[in-house]
């Protein structure tokens, strides 16, 4: 029966043991677990360990740069940011098929990472932010054919790095605990999850600038919405979708016809199954106003009132 500090000086002594006088790579995606990887190899080798942040253009509004304050700014990572929207958008064009985006992100992904890591030298260990439920949900053929998770098993295949894995063992809270122990942020700490694909699954069908806009926008709305009615602890994940078909509304004299969004909440323990959010009325309401006033080619927003299962969390 162990305790969160005691992981963490076992974790320690256990990297600075197998990694030695060598280095290690770092994958980072800008969420709570490869964040919290980074801090913990951070403290265990210091500049041994060296972190790649690909910016895929398919984050929420402001990650990218808060990622890099914090991990760069207070902790002193050392983190290669690399700037591949236009590499992802390019790829993406035209594809609407879910798994056909989540392989082409997750295909590129990869040689975005390998281009990087191929310049760097003397790496001997590449570590990544796997969670139990990662390796569970990977872990047989039926979860694969369900959704694949690029960030399990998507490991540069000819190179030979050793794995390090310190968060295998823990549950998503686990991994949040770690990085309060460690000091780290609320804002990082208390990160909703967020998948590799990232705004990639939320614009369904092709995803377009165009589109990928509405979404950006329109979860922005939402999570500072929820922050400012402090639930932000309260829903385990929650974000905006568009769904990408238009409907009629009215504004002023004329009718618009313009797109919907989609407001997805839910509560979980660990993604396996949930249950929707009951995010209060009124609160709905003012992101709902919000939205359709300040989000453009947006005329109608819902609210996704299904469980899991029958429903999975993202839309695609
Ligand atoms: P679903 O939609 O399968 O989501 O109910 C369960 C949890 O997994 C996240 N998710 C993904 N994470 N790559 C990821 O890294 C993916 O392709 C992916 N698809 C879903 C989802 O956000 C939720 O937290």
């Amino acid at each position: 029966n162990w305790t969160m500090d005691d992981f963490i000086e076992m974790q320690i002594e256990k990297i600075r043991q197998e990694v030695g006088s060598r280095k290690v790579l770092l994958g980072l995606s800008g969420g709570v677990d490869s964040s919290v990887v980074g801090v913990l190899l951070h403290k265990a080798i210091g500049k041994q360990l060296t972190c790649i942040f690909v910016d895929h253009g398919l984050l929420r509004k402001g990650e990218a740069k808060q990622v890099m304050d914090s991990l760069v700014g207070k902790f002193g990572l050392n983190i290669i940011k690399v700037d591949a929207q236009k590499r992802f958008l390019d790829k993406l064009a035209g594809v609407s098929e879910p798994e056909k985006k989540r392989k082409i992100i997750g295909n590129e992904f990869i040689q975005v990472f390998n281009d990087e890591a191929i310049k760097l030298k003397d790496i001997d260990f590449l570590a990544q932010g796997t969670l139990y439920t990662d390796v569970i949900e990977s872990g047989t053929d039926t979860a694969q054919t369900i959704k694949s998770h690029h960030n399990v098993g998507g490991l540069p295949k000819d190179m030979h790095f050793k794995l390090i894995e310190p968060l295998r063992t823990l549950f998503k809270d686990e991994a949040r605990e770690l990085g309060e122990k460690l000091g780290m942020p609320e804002t990082l700490v208390w990160r909703q999850p967020f998948p590799g694909p990232g705004l990639g699954i939320r614009v369904i069908g092709e995803i377009t600038p165009d589109k990928l806009k509405i979404v950006r926008d329109s979860d922005f709305i939402l999570r500072d919405e929820i922050k400012k009615a402090g639930l932000m602890r309260d829903i385990w994940q929650y974000f905006t979708v568009l769904p990408g078909f238009r409907s009629v509304g009215v504004m002023g004299d004329g009718r618009t016809y313009d797109y919907t969004i989609g407001i997805r909440a839910v509560n979980s323990i660990d993604g396996m199954t949930a249950d929707f959010a009951r995010i209060p009325w009124d609160v709905l309401q003012k992101i709902s106003v919000r939205i359709v006033n300040e989000v453009d080619h947006v005329n109608r927003v819902v609210y996704d009132i299904t469980s899991k299962p029958p429903s999975t969390i993202e839309w695609e």
